[in-house]
């Protein structure tokens, strides 16, 4: 039988030459460019299975130049994140939800089966090796990017038949520049992020290198992302999708006197990337009452209506880099802006239910955190 990623088979080589850390500060420590002294890998082959897991020196790799990744974007990663906690110990937030969804997008490329609960255990170990790198200021962490290619060198177009999985560590901040500070987005109605039947459920390479040039053209306006809106032949102003790099939600009151609030998403339906602190958002939510909380399709007319109505009291986008960022105006195509102002009334809302630990859900059917060091 093909052999599987064993976490007693992992081999440590350490780095002769440590890097001096970087200083913790959100202007200098600019997101995803500083990395720790080690990487995690394995290398798969078809009928054989994976290599024994390594630890070792953070370096170059080597790849033929017909490998498959290089042409066909046979890629998949993951953005995870641990932190040092007040107690000095480490903690994986929600690691599982990573796993299981790497491994599908690793399905949805050939890529190949790995044992999910064996990678997270190796995972950990390189964490431990890295603790020194690992933040222990708030608001900054490590964001491990758990990364799978096609190695093959092979120019048809088919199945992978050799594959390479490394997994490297960054300290992070903030993602934007900016800090945690209200961004704005451009609503981008002409290039498209995900269709139907499409990958844009799946964290795989392909579906970002589209998404730089309009990022480009809308930081002209002065927008830091873009928020897909997708033009479905409905003249109700197109389909609220996500931003590149984040989920997006949306607090509205609804209509009439008294209405409702609402903390709508778009759904999950292939065209949303799953995200783990979109989950978290929503199971907290829930949690907190007294408002509706919905995973819904959201017309960008239905948008317009409620900021010209004074109902569009918050809006802000999720992600494990970005984690909550607050936007505060969509720019539109002939730059005209829908300003969202600092809203009393849900940061008030949000303010009078603090979740506190202890009232933490049940998320993921156990610990939110896991413990992988002292
Ligand atoms: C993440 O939030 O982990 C991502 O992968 C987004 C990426 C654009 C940094």
């Amino acid at each position: 039988l093909p052999s599987d990623i064993r976490y007693e088979d992992l081999v440590i080589t350490r780095s002769k030459h440590l890097q001096v850390k970087p200083k913790l500060d959100a202007t200098t420590l600019k997101f995803g460019a500083v990395y720790s002294d080690h990487m995690l890998q394995a290398s798969w082959k078809d009928g054989l299975g994976w290599t024994a897991p390594s630890i070792d020196p953070l370096g170059p790799i080597s790849l033929h130049p017909c490998a498959q990744v290089l042409h066909y974007a046979v890629e998949c990663f993951e953005g995870m994140k641990c932190y040092k906690g007040k107690d000095g110990r480490l903690r994986l937030f929600r690691p599982d939800m990573n796993m299981d969804r790497l491994a599908r997008s690793a399905a949805r490329l050939t890529l190949p089966h790995f044992d999910k609960v064996e990678l997270l255990e190796c995972i950990k170990e390189l964490l431990r090796v890295e603790r020194d790198w690992v933040p222990d200021k708030e608001g900054f962490s490590v964001y491990i990017r758990p990364t799978m290619i096609g190695t093959h060198p092979f120019l048809g177009v088919g199945p992978t038949r050799e594959a390479l999985l490394f997994v490297v560590l960054s300290p992070v901040g903030p993602y934007f520049p900016s800090g945690l500070k209200p961004i704005k987005l451009y609503v981008e109605t002409q290039n498209v992020r995900a269709f139907p039947g499409g990958v844009g459920d799946k964290k795989i390479g392909g579906n970002y290198a589209p998404t730089i040039l309009p990022q480009l053209n809308g930081s002209h306006l002065g927008c830091s992302q873009v928020l897909f809106v997708l033009q479905d032949g409905n003249s109700t102003g197109g389909l609220v999708g996500e931003s590149g790099s984040m989920n997006m939600f949306f607090l509205i009151r609804q209509e009439g006197k008294d209405g409702d609030l609402e903390l709508v998403t778009p759904p999950l339906d292939g065209l949303i990337l799953p995200g783990v602190t979109r989950d978290t958002v929503l199971t907290l939510a829930r949690g907190f009452g007294g408002m509706k909380v919905s995973e819904r399709p959201l017309r960008f007319d239905e948008l317009e209506r409620a900021a010209e109505t004074g109902r569009l009291l918050e809006v802000f986008g999720t992600g494990t880099a970005c984690m909550i960022q607050p936007v505060m105006g969509l720019v539109k195509k002939d730059h005209t802006e829908i300003a969202i102002p600092f809203n009393e009334e849900a940061a008030k809302y949000w303010l009078a239910k603090p979740p506190g630990i202890a009232a933490l859900p049940d998320l993921s059917g156990g610990e939110p955190f896991s413990l992988c060091g002292r």
